[in-house]
């Protein structure tokens, strides 16, 4: 038997202008996905029986990947993350599956997070007809902080490079890691709205908005400075900065319609307590996340506002065996 575990993400600065080049920030979370896997007579998952073209990210793993020739496997799967919530669930399955696999098929294979991570992005790739960005499987194989863009930002160390063939062409990405001071003594805490984010949809909504008003291009590129300040306060341990830049970053996503009733009463009940506080992901629906030092507090916000608090560290540790 053989278990897993990759951590989840949330984003904290720079998604959706991530899409047209500019650098995203994603740590890593304590909550993730668990995989299970026990040799059977069998191919079961979660105790039904397993169809490879419906688990398209598991069969690519198990059969272009690793080509598992192996027994039947019993695959049990548990999730401590919102799905369909914008923290990368579907990331942190394929993670801990590749790294299930890895060591079922050789116990002394030594757990390779780049590798995994780009085992992922194929999978997710696969599963989401060639449109996938790296940032979910990297910032869960890595763990920590990890900064995505288009070429590689100032005061971050470059771990690799992703790239892909879209519809639209080639595509690249230069995959970036950030040492978070060890003593940040602050807590995220995520808010699911209970609402599904839809990805696909959110991201065409922003380009055909692009394409309508082009003016609107300027709250791209004010995302990528406030992503900037966001990212050099978060490096240098400095709080109020990260807050401010979340803060401004909220108002930015607002302003090109990604955000929702439900995000903003969300965003606006955790203020009081909140050092910052925005949507993350795609939006729509999906979660909000905010800093702060008390995170009890604002999980009870939340609540009461009629959404689902998760308290996390920042940057959780990336993929790793269990057993
Ligand atoms: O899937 P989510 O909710 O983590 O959002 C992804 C972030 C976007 O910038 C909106 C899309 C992308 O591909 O980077």
């Amino acid at each position: 038997m053989v278990k897993a575990f990759a951590p989840g993400k949330c984003i904290l600065f720079g998604e959706h202008a991530v899409v047209y080049g500019h650098p995203a920030v994603a740590v890593a979370i304590d909550s993730g996905v668990e995989v299970e896997l026990t040799e059977s007579d069998s191919w079961t998952i979660e105790g039904m029986p397993f169809h490879s073209e419906k688990h398209p990210h598991i069969s690519h793993i198990l059969n272009d990947v690793f080509e598992y020739g192996g027994r039947p496997l019993k695959i049990a799967i548990e999730s401590g993350l919102f799905s369909a919530a914008g923290l990368g669930s579907s990331a942190a399955l394929s993670n801990a599956m590749g790294a299930a696999v890895l060591r079922m098929m050789d116990a002394n294979a030594e757990l390779d997070s780049i590798k995994l991570a780009r085992i992922g992005h194929a999978a997710e790739a696969k599963a989401q007809f060639g449109r996938a960005s790296p940032t979910d499987t990297a910032t869960s194989a890595l763990g920590g902080c990890v900064v995505v863009s288009g070429e590689q930002v100032e005061g971050t160390e470059h771990i690799f490079d992703a790239t892909l063939h879209t519809p639209e062409g080639e595509r690249k990405w230069s995959v970036c890691q950030v040492d978070l001071p060890s003593d940040l003594d602050a807590w995220l805490v995520l808010g699911f709205t209970g609402i599904g984010s839809p990805t696909g949809e959110m991201v065409a909504g922003v380009a055909k908005l692009l394409e309508e008003d082009p003016s609107k291009h300027q709250e791209m590129d004010s995302i990528a400075m406030i992503t900037q300040a966001g990212l050099t306060a978060l490096g240098a341990g400095n709080l109020e900065g990260v807050g401010m830049a979340m803060d401004a970053c909220h108002e930015k996503l607002q302003n090109i319609g990604v955000s929702s009733p439900e995000l903003d009463a969300l965003v606006e009940a955790v203020r009081p307590h909140s050092i910052g506080a925005k949507l993350t992901g795609a939006g729509g629906g999906g979660c909000m996340v905010a800093l702060t030092k008390f995170p009890q507090r604002v999980a009870e916000a939340i609540e009461v506002a009629g959404g689902t608090p998760l308290i996390s560290r920042l940057g959780a540790d990336g993929v790793r065996i269990l057993s």
